[in-house]
């Protein structure tokens, strides 16, 4: 498989085949972290966006392949604060860079950046829209955890209006015969142009506005912030901000293979008291960001 020169901008740029290819890379670079192979290749990170993990964690895996790491993380350091286009940044970025990581507010943008790059683009996160390497993580953690990606009961819980990952996820899953459990308030329910990968592939799907009437149906249980940079109105924020709130409590029927992932930061929608329990899974699925991203950073460069 052949993944050289790739944008990597929609989870759907990539077929089933072609991400599944990245999970076996994944595992790979799980078993041997350090891996020389990027030498004298370059990565740049240019990160609109306040992030933690998906930016460190694309440094971290361009670190241990040898690639040395630029960019910004804070876009008012670079000029992009005197009025320079995007387009321009990424022309520019491009002289410098093998390949560009990137982050922005607009829904649309790493679209944008890949039409002018001329190196591969990865979109680490678009406005409201996508998260692709983040949702490849996730099928990563799914795998792992329950051996299959195939015939499982999925609930999505929380903000599933502006939370990108939920909809990169959706996706993706609908490859595998999912049935979603979709759980939010009515004001942050699955977009309708998401639902339609769901009816496309005939699969089935069921909404509530309550975690205890899925939670002892599902494999997994997969949690998300209120997405509060989002809303225009923050009393719209306000009104929906503490909506769920997962306790231990509320695990004590739930199937044995049941884990719980969160893409993470999470604000206070799974209480502390649940990380010490055998579902919780969410600091793992992080950690697998780093052997996901490797193997795409590898593979788009064609090193794998
Ligand atoms: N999951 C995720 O995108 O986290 P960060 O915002 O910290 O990168």
């Amino acid at each position: 498989m052949n993944l050289k020169n790739r944008n990597l901008i929609s989870i759907s740029d990539y077929s089933k085949e072609e991400y599944m290819h990245i999970l076996k890379l994944a595992a790979e670079f799980e078993r041997q972290p350090v891996q020389n192979i990027a030498e004298g290749k370059v990565v740049a990170t240019l990160f609109f966006e306040p992030s933690t993990r998906t930016r460190l964690s694309f440094e971290s895996a361009a670190c241990r392949m040898g690639a040395k790491v630029i960019g910004f993380s804070d876009a008012s350091n670079s000029s992009t604060a005197k009025g320079e286009s995007l387009a321009d940044t990424i022309r520019t970025v491009s002289c410098y860079a093998d390949i560009i990581v990137m982050r922005h507010p607009l829904e649309g943008a790493a679209r944008v950046a890949s039409e002018v790059a001329t190196v591969p683009v990865i979109n680490a996160g678009d406005g409201a829209n996508q998260h692709p390497t983040q949702c490849m993580l996730d099928l990563y953690s799914i795998l792992t955890t329950q051996g299959t990606l195939d015939n499982l009961d999925i609930a999505l819980v929380g903000d599933l209006k502006y939370g990108r990952t939920v909809h990169s996820l959706v996706e993706a899953m609908c490859n595998f015969n999912t049935t979603f459990h979709l759980i939010s308030p009515e004001s942050l329910k699955l977009p309708s142009i998401v639902k339609m990968h769901i009816k496309k592939h005939n699969l089935k799907y069921y909404q509530y506005s309550e975690i205890p009437e899925a939670i002892n149906k599902v494999d997994i249980l997969y949690v998300t912030r209120v997405q509060r940079e989002r809303f225009l109105d923050i009393q719209d924020y306000e009104k929906v901000k503490n909506s769920y709130v997962l306790d231990r409590s509320m695990l004590t029927n739930v199937k044995s293979n049941m884990k719980i992932l969160h893409p993470l930061p999470r604000v206070n929608e799974i209480a502390t008291n649940v990380d010490s329990t055998e579902q919780a899974y969410y600091f793992q699925q992080a950690q697998n960001g780093v052997y996901v991203r490797q193997a795409l950073i590898a593979a788009i460069l064609g090193l794998k």
